[in-house]
This record gives C-alpha cells, sequence and structure tokens, in this order.
C-alpha cells in the first residue's frame, strides 16, 4: 500500500521535468497560509533554531523559512525533486536531503524547533496518512513549534476514500491527528485558501510541544 501510496511523486517530478515544466502543486512563492502564520506571529529563527520543511518538493517553502533565520533542513521522498530544489537555489542555505516520511532518521526525533508541513499529508491516502501524521508530530523539539498548512473539507465527511484525492481535503478529525503523543493545538483556525479563496477554504494550524 505504502509503495502504490508514494510511488508516483518521483516518475512525475521527473516527466514533469523533462517537459520542462513541474508538477501541478508546484508554487514559486511560499503557501499564502504559511506566510500568514509566519508573519502574524512573528517567527524568526534568529539565526540558531533549526528548522525543517516536509515533503519540499521545488523548495519554495523551504527558502521562505530560511530567509527568516532558520537553519532550514528540508527534505522529500523524490530525488528529482531535491536535486531541482538545489538547481533552482544555487546559492541556498537549506539542506535539502532525500528522506522517507515514514522511515526517517533517529536523529531527528524532537530535533527541530519549527517543523512546517504544507500539502504532503493531504497527497496521502490513510494508510499510511495516519503514520505520516505522526511522524510529523514526532519531529518538533521540546518548546517548538509545528505550523500545518492543507486544503480543508467544509464539512466532516470521509476524507480518505480511496477514489477522493489526491490530493484529500482534510477534515477536522484528520487534523486533531497531529496532536500526538505531547504536542498540543494552539490555534487551529479553518480559513479562506490564498491559494484560491473564491473556491475553498485551508487549514492553518499551529501545534507546539510544551518544553520539558
Ligand atoms: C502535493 S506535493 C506538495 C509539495 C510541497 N510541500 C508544496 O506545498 O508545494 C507532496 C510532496 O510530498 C512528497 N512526499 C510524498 N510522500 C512522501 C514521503 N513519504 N516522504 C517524503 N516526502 C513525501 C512528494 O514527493 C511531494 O513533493
Amino acid at each position: 500500500m505504502t509503495d502504490d501510496a508514494t510511488g508516483w511523486f518521483e516518475p512525475l517530478y521527473a516527466q514533469t521535468a523533462a517537459d520542462g515544466g513541474a508538477p501541478p502543486w508546484n508554487r514559486d512563492g511560499p503557501h499564502g497560509l504559511l506566510e500568514q502564520v509566519v508573519e502574524d506571529r512573528r517567527f524568526d529563527g534568529g539565526g540558531t533554531r533549526s528548522a525543517i520543511v516536509v515533503g519540499c518538493g521545488l523548495g519554495a517553502d523551504a527558502e521562505y523559512i530560511a530567509s527568516k533565520n532558520y537553519n532550514t533542513t528540508a527534505f522529500d521522498l523524490a530525488p528529482t525533486a531535491i536535486r531541482i530544489a538545489n538547481d533552482h537555489h544555487p546559492d541556498t542555505r537549506v539542506q535539502y536531503e532525500v528522506a522517507d516520511l515514514l522511515d526517517l532518521p533517529d536523529a531527528w526525533r524532537h530535533a527541530f524547533d519549527l517543523v512546517v508541513e504544507c500539502w504532503t499529508v493531504q497527497a496521502l491516502p490513510d494508510p499510511p496518512r495516519t503514520d505520516a501524521i505522526h511522524a510529523i508530530s514526532d519531529l518538533v523539539a521540546p518548546g517548538g513549534t509545528l505550523i500545518v498548512i492543507a486544503v480543508a473539507r467544509d464539512d466532516d465527511g470521509d476524507d480518505s476514500a480511496p477514489d477522493g484525492g489526491p490530493p484529500w481535503f482534510l477534515n477536522a478529525a484528520t487534523i486533531a491527528k497531529f496532536a500526538h503523543d505531547g504536542v498540543e493545538p494552539v490555534d487551529v483556525r479553518r480559513v479562506p485558501d490564498p491559494e484560491a479563496p473564491e473556491q475553498r477554504r485551508g487549514w492553518r494550524a499551529e501545534l507546539t510541544r510544551p518544553a520539558a
């Protein structure tokens, strides 16, 4: 199931790159909701704090987080995405890595002051979505912050029907799963999605792992 769920990303990056393009979700700049949270909360890494960007694709969100003075790691399952992210940002301060969210290095557990998840989980069916959500929460250091951005369902209907995605618009119960193993919600909102404000709403969720 996991291979079926995630095996199509690398071929899509490779094919669209060969055609001179990019996958349909690609953006040149950060997601508007990520910008909203970071600006509203004045998040700044001060040159010392660490951040990790999950399923980073071609790196727009990762470059934005690095510009906020975080020592930024960004990872994706697809080697072609990571190669292009490096090619597009030759002077980057981001450490781009190929890694599988469902099999992360032990050293990343509870290791990052800021964890950014945008649109990865909604691209996965369940399974393996719940395992992916818990792996993301696991990255948050004590005292750290998790930001989750996803397209929202307007109701509490099923968000995992096999023929419903990808992407699957996520319901409140799925977003609640990020509050896992000590991670707690801070501010979870279903708001107009700046990427398509007339058409849909999005989740902007902030969570934390309280300092020990
Ligand atoms: C819909 S795209 C979103 C990309 C980017 N976050 C954005 O907002 O544009 C989902 C991304 O998650 C990556 N991905 C999917 N499953 C993954 C996994 N198990 N581990 C790491 N990355 C994964 C895909 O390769 C793809 O780049």
